[in-house]
């Protein structure tokens, strides 16, 4: 076919058994004008193929397979390194459904916006579709999707984070929802006038649009190649997408870590986890316990959906099938278990490339290598003055490769949830652990919480950036209307609701050094919680929570004085009421949406510290 002639059903080989599918590839076809249409099958054999013609291409770059057996570098754009919060929009009806976290566009606007933009986008390039599961194929909380892509590394992304190709496509038969995710790196390789240009190693456009249609189920990305703009599975079904859907349909789409932690007693927990970003939360979710008789087994690091199941039990399951996680800081001494499932079958993305064709960056071991070629391809030395890894350098792999994964992590209808957490890094205020008084309590917890910026070392509280339950970027609604769905997801659970806590693992003393040792030490914490959900532990009530008896920390073999542990656990008032003034104004600034609840929440621990 000629690149110019246009794409329509007849030319498209392999189409589905769901006409509603069908028609839709066919029209964004005859939109983006590609020069053939490949439907991707998931299989094995494919995903060799598509890395050895990247590799051909220059695309990739595969490293030696002594060292790091078939896995690939990429470099992307340098320019084309991160999700773009600024260029992401919520394109709901009205403005109202947004909220004010969001940038918001009217459907039709940003369609007509689009238009011109997809337009003969993909001429020249091969138009891939891929069918994806989001969740284990026919369970219950599992949903389902079409990514349509010009990017062979998107596809071969959506192979090793989700369960992508032919399989998926029988779960979605016609009348059966499904969601359409249309992805463009708006580089194409002939323009209207039907000239030609020569592609490069990583295509996108200095134009990008991330854009949501809540109502619509839907998802159009142009311009960009990376991860979360790209790999629309992730942020933009399983969170900004899916947590409208679960408003609508009474289940949960969060930002956080699944794993099932288990007692020296054998008794298994399953805790999930909200986590700004860079709080830990790939390292928690691969913990190695350092007290003796714990385990932790990992089924997610990212994202998870709950729903409630038939015993009115919150059940949870990972909607991924890998991990996209961040490369440096990633090392033997900080998650080992990461760098073990790292060791083959990885596409790694901006990270450094050793002279012996394996990777490395910052962070992986303590002393750099002699001489590396940095991720945008320039020779490197230690001397050099810029990072060798880019900071958002990632690693992709799937997830059954971590010797951690829990037997559970593929549970059809998922696990009961016994624990919420919510954590940020608090270098004041927030104690080490402490349980919600209630689960409206624990909403408030969600609500207000936030991360402060590493540099910020001004006064008491800090710069904190709100992130509340870790979902600032990825709520795909209003934000008072996502904490009035957790509200309701409680008083729907009632006693079956898990319990909430608080966790801080970055507690700060007066001089600025970190009170608790943090990783795999931080299962004395989830111990506690677990002791405090048995009954078998009394907490200490106070205005801002529940709180361990200092003695019922386990800190055999720990060192940490009395002082040290006593500051991990101070509920300093002065600090706590200049936080709380800065809670009011955080829910002015949400509006009048924000719940009754929340409100009511902040004046009682208000309250609590007036007595
Ligand atoms: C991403 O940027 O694609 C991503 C997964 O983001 P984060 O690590 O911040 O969750
Ligand atoms: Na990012
Ligand atoms: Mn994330």
């Amino acid at each position: 076919m000629t690149p110019s002639a246009p794409v329509s059903a007849a030319d498209i080989e392999q189409l589905s058994a769901n006409p509603e599918v069908n028609e839709w590839v066919v029209k964004v076809a005859e939109v983006t004008q590609p020069d053939r249409v490949v439907w991707a099958d998931g299989s094995q054999e494919e995903y060799d193929r598509i890395a050895a013609e990247l590799v051909e291409q220059g695309v990739l770059i595969k490293l030696n397979p002594e060292l790091r057996p078939n896995s690939y570098l990429a470099r992307s754009d340098a320019a084309d390194v991160a999700r773009v919060e600024s260029r992401t929009f919520i394109c709901s009806e009205l403005e109202e459904d947004a909220g004010p976290t969001n940038n918001w566009r009217a459907p039709a606007t940003m369609r007509e916006e689009l238009q011109p933009l997809l337009e003969g986008s993909m001429r020249g390039r091969t138009m891939y579709v891929v069918p994806f599961a989001m969740g284990p194929l026919g369970g219950k909380i599992t949903q389902y999707g079409v990514e349509i892509t010009d990017s062979a590394y998107v596809v071969l992304s959506m192979a090793l984070m989700t369960r992508s190709g032919s399989a998926a496509l029988e779960y979605m038969q016609p009348g059966d929802e499904w969601v359409k995710a249309l992805h463009t790196v708006g580089y194409p390789l002939v323009n209207a006038e039907g000239e030609t240009r020569e592609d490069v190693a990583w295509p996108c456009n200095d134009t990008k649009y991330i854009t949501h249609f809540p109502e619509d189920r839907e998802i159009i990305s142009y311009g960009s190649g990376y991860g979360g703009n790209a790999l629309l599975g992730k942020k933009c079904f399983a969170l900004r997408i899916a947590s409208a859907m679960a408003r609508d349909e009474g289940w949960m789409a969060e930002h956080m870590l699944l794993i099932q932690a288990t007692s020296p007693e054998g008794k298994k927990y399953t805790i999930s986890g909200a986590f700004p970003s860079a709080t830990g939360k790939t390292n928690l979710a691969m913990m190695r316990p350092k007290v003796d008789g714990w385990k932790v087994e990992t089924l997610g690091d990212d994202i998870v959906w709950m729903r409630p199941g038939d015993d009115g039990r919150l059940y949870a399951i990972n909607p991924e099938y890998g991990f996209f996680g961040v490369a440096p800081g990633t090392g033997w001494s900080t998650n080992p278990v990461a760098m073990e499932t790292i060791r083959e079958n990885t596409i790694f993305t901006n990270v450094a490339l050793t002279d012996d064709g394996d990777v490395w960056w910052e962070g992986m071991t303590d002393e750099a290598p002699a001489h590396l070629t940095d991720w945008q391809g320039n020779g490197w030395t230690p001397e050099s003055d810029l990072p060798a890894a880019h900071p958002n350098a990632r690693f992709t792999v799937r997830a059954g490769q971590c010797p951690t994964i829990s037997p559970d992590w593929e549970a059809a209808d998922g696990v009961p949830v016994d624990i919420i957490l919510f954590g940020g890094r608090r270098r004041t205020n927030v104690p080490l652990v402490y349980r919600s008084k209630s689960w409206e309590h624990g909403c408030f917890l969600g609500a207000t919480l936030g991360s402060e910026q590493t540099a910020a070392a001004e006064g008491p509280v800090g710069v904190l950036r709100r992130d509340p339950f870790a979902m600032q970027p990825f709520t795909g609604y209003h934000m008072a209307d996502y904490w009035a769905h957790w509200l309701e997801m409680g008083e729907k659970l009632g006693d079956k609701a898990p319990a909430i806590f608080q966790v801080n693992w970055f507690r700060r003393d007066a001089d600025g050094r970190f009170l608790w040792p943090g990783f795999g030490e931080n299962i004395r914490a989830l111990a506690w919680a677990t002791a405090a959900v048995e009954g078998t532990v009394d907490p200490v009530e106070t205005p801002i929570g529940l709180l361990p008896n200092v003695a019922d920390i386990n800190v055999e073999g720990l060192d940490i004085t009395d002082e040290q542990l006593a500051q991990l656990f101070d509920v300093p008032a002065d600090g706590w009421e200049a936080e709380l003034d800065k809670t009011e104004e955080y829910f002015e600034s949400i509006g009048e949406k924000v719940p009754a609840a929340l409100h009511e929440q902040l004046r009682q621990v208000r309250a609590g510290f007036a007595k």
